[in-house]
């Protein structure tokens, strides 16, 4: 497998820092918490991490509003705590990746400071800046994606900026060449402290329309849906000159060797391709996110994944996202048992996986009360199902209570169920069994890290597809219904089932059982 590079070969796992433990007491996870978890994270099986992140902030969205780029916030450590957990991370065998938040910053960073001091202060242009409407009042129609109007008035000055989310996030303009070499440097300073790659924030977002359009309406917008929606973004997102920086960020990543380029697009395939450039100039991986609101259904999977890898280019390398911290776990979009199927799936298809922290002992969605509410999506728009918090509860690691062993202060948000690792650690039907065994398979079997995928097929509930790499053929079926199914198979081995005592058994030519929510992995 050596052709490859360490991020095809390898799994992603994403931390979210304030949940994953915490090492001082104070509610919020940490650095040295992380750096003590390592371990597991080794013996689980992955082979990077990407943090979110933990740069300085006023945590106005939790630290997506980044006050200095270059440092680490008290309350995650310090950078010499980093440099600790890089190394401790890479002495495992993981990589690091951080996440890099380049479309905004926090309105308390300098450079908004100065850009907001006057008209004429030499980063004014750093920013989004324009004179109210002939008539008053916002520039254009342009709305904020946290809600209301994109556009904050400015008394001091009596111009407006423009914020993509909170108004404590103002948009840079990434129009302009300083904030393009400014930026750079930031790249530099992580890969100089030997970091691996990025996760890049709302990469599609980056530039806006150069003359300020208003955006037309959505005809697809229904009542209760985010203010956001009641707009297409024409010109506030996925603009033309976006590959442009898209292009400069791989080459700077270039010179520091392998080093990966993650980008958060949440766009239809057509378009999501386009952010890999020509002959690898672009994003290594633009997120494929499709998995994340799919309708949980054999034919609606197999048609996705069929389209998917026909629509790749030639030179693209493939990846899927089960869940993150901004979209609800996938144990409560699709249950307990079809989550289990899920991890199957994740981690079979071709392509990088990405595993969001949690996911792998089935953690599900907290129940926030109303006064411990603390996503700035949900406090600005309540109600309309926007708040990330339940998927941001602390990480469960043992029985003790309150806080699963997280922190052993008061935790900014509260646990969401009674599982946990330990709980699960020696179980062979545990959910963390599954994962382990299925992150060892895959390490071990060429087909699954890069064979073609072929076959992609549905038949009711049963998804079925096959994976080869030179002679080796992996048979892959997925229950994904609620009762036992057939499914047609050539004679082979089960190497993993979900239901752990089928491991080993044969697989007979023709049909064969499926329990409900049964996948397997058979080598044929
Ligand atoms: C995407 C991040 O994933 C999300 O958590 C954040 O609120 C927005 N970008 C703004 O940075």
């Amino acid at each position: 497998m050596s052709e490859l590079a360490w991020w095809q070969r390898g799994v992603i796992y994403q931390i979210y820092p304030r949940s994953f433990q915490d090492s001082n007491g104070d509610g919020i996870g940490d650095l040295a918490g992380m750096s003590s978890r390592l371990p597991y994270l080794a013996e689980l099986g992955v082979d990077a991490v990407w943090v979110s992140p933990i740069y300085p902030s006023p945590m106005a969205d939790f630290g997506y509003d980044v006050a200095d780029y270059c440092n680490i916030d008290p309350m995650f450590g310090t950078l010499a705590d980093f440099k600790q957990f890089a190394d401790r991370a890479h002495g495992l065998g993981m990589k690091v990746l951080l996440d890099f938040v380049p479309n905004h910053s926090s309105d308390r960073h300098p450079w908004f400071e100065e850009s907001r001091s006057s008209r004429d202060n030499p980063k004014r242009d750093w920013y989004l800046w324009r004179d109210p409407a002939p008539g008053g009042g916002p520039p254009n129609n342009w709305q904020s994606r946290m809600g209301g109007s994109a556009w904050e008035w400015d008394e001091r000055t009596g111009q407006y900026y423009y914020h993509a989310f909170l108004r404590e996030q103002p948009d840079l303009n990434w129009r302009n060449p300083q904030v393009r070499r400014a930026m750079d440097d930031v790249l530099r300073f992580w890969l100089d402290h030997g970091v691996d790659g990025f996760r890049v924030d709302v990469l599609w977002l980056l530039i806006k329309d150069a003359q300020f359009r208003d955006n037309p309406p959505n005809p697809a917008y229904e009542p209760g849906q985010p203010d956001h929606h009641r707009q297409l973004h024409t010109y506030t997102e996925d603009q033309p000159e976006v590959h442009d920086i898209v292009r400069s960020m791989r080459a700077t990543l270039a010179e520091y060797g392998q080093r990966v380029l993650i980008g958060e697009i949440y766009l239809p395939v057509p378009q999501l391709i386009r952010y890999y450039g020509a002959n690898g100039d672009g994003a290594d991986m633009p997120f494929n996110f499709q998995l994340l609101n799919a309708t949980w259904h054999a034919g609606e999977i197999a048609r996705m994944i069929r389209d998917y890898d026909t629509a790749l280019p030639e030179h693209a390398w493939p990846n899927w996202v089960l869940g993150n911290h901004d979209n609800p776990r996938v144990a409560s979009r699709v249950g307990l048992a079809q989550a289990r199927v899920a991890a199957v799936l994740l981690l079979t298809l071709r392509g990088t996986p990405t595993l969001y922290y949690g996911d792998e002992i089935g953690m599900t969605d907290g129940v926030i009360p109303p006064d411990q509410v603390q996503d700035p999506a949900e406090i600005r728009q309540p109600g309309i199902g926007q708040g990330r918090d339940p998927e941001r509860t602390p990480m469960q690691w043992d029985t003790s209570l309150p806080n699963a062993g997280f922190t052993t202060g008061r935790s900014w948000l509260p646990v969401a169920s009674e599982t946990s690792v330990h709980i699960q650690n020696g179980d062979p039907s545990s959910m963390l069994s599954l994962y382990r065994r299925l992150l060892k398979l895959r390490r071990n079997n060429a087909a699954l890290v890069q064979g073609a995928i072929e076959h992609v097929a549905a038949y009711g509930d049963v998804l079925t597809y096959e994976r080869h790499h030179r002679g080796q053929r992996l048979f892959i079926a997925l229950n994904m219904g609620a009762a036992d199914a057939e499914v047609e198979s050539r004679e082979g081995v089960v190497l993993l089932s979900t239901f752990a005592g089928r491991d080993g058994q044969p697989l007979r030519q023709g049909a064969n059982r499926l329990a409900a929510g049964e996948a397997l992995i058979a080598s044929v």
